[in-house]
């Protein structure tokens, strides 16, 4: 299938600057010979710091979020010039702290998307539904809505740098995993979307990764799901001790 495993850590507004160059720097020789592909999204502030150090490395560096607009009177936004200009490589948007929180909807995350893309970074666009909606059985309608409008406008040529990370909001944080079962059955399903959108190829290509309380311990059988490409971790991507497992599953 060509897919490869991801495992990403969003380091979510956690750490100083000392303390991310520390974890960054014991990942770079953790993970030096790890199989899978790696990336770390420290805040903004540090995106510097822990730019130095991951570069040339198996780590790529990624940020939390974006502003929709390329630059401009945008007080307290960070443009992807910026973003480019650190070294950062990929941009995850349309986090579920952004969505629910910060009130970000379907639109701006699409604008958000395209201009990433159109600046040459890589996309980890998250999707997710909450517990109510999937207590409404509304799972699949809410995913396709969020990748289908996350999406629109992407052409087929830019899918090619688009990560999808699945994550079910009632998981994030809470110590609840979806079973591999529930996930796997979005996956699947997120990827049929894909399919009828861009074709069969570029959905088998697709990396979709699943995020909510990642942990070492369930790691192994979540990856083993047909359609989970590799995970996007939240709390246990803080310290080598619970990220460095994960990452390194088997
Ligand atoms: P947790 O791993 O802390 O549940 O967070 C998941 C997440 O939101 C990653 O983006």
């Amino acid at each position: 299938m060509g897919r490869h495993y991801y495992i990403a850590g969003n380091w979510k507004m956690h750490k100083t600057r000392t303390e991310s160059a520390e974890l960054a720097q014991a990942l770079v020789t953790e993970l030096k010979d790890g199989k899978h592909e790696y990336l770390v999204a420290p805040s903004f502030t540090n995106l510097e710091t822990v730019s130095a150090i991951v570069e040339g490395t198996n780590i790529r560096l990624g940020a939390q979020n974006c502003a929709c607009e390329e630059q401009g009177a945008h007080t307290g936004e960070v443009s992807v010039l910026q973003l480019k200009d650190l070294g950062v490589q990929t941009i995850i948007i349309g986090h579920s702290e952004r969505r629910h929180t910060y009130k970000e909807d379907d639109a701006l995350i699409n604008k958000k998307v395209k201009l990433a893309l159109k600046h040459g970074f890589e996309v980890i666009l998250c999707i997710g539904e909450l517990l109510e909606e999937r207590e409404a059985g509304k799972v699949e309608e809410v995913c396709e809505r969020q990748t289908v409008k996350g999406l629109e406008g992407v052409s087929a040529e830019d899918l090619a740098n688009v990560v999808i990370a699945y994550e079910p909001v009632w998981a994030i944080g809470t110590g609840k995993t979806a079973t591999p079962q529930d996930a796997e059955a979005v996956h699947a399903f997120v990827r049929k979307v894909i399919a009828r959108l861009y074709g069969n190829e570029a959905a088998q290509k697709l990396i979709i990764q699943y995020g909510g309380s990642v942990k070492p311990d369930n790691a192994a059988q979540l990856m083993a799901m047909e359609n989970i490409d590799g995970a996007l971790v939240g709390g246990a991507s803080l310290k080598t001790d619970t990220f460095v497992p994960i990452a390194k599953f088997s």
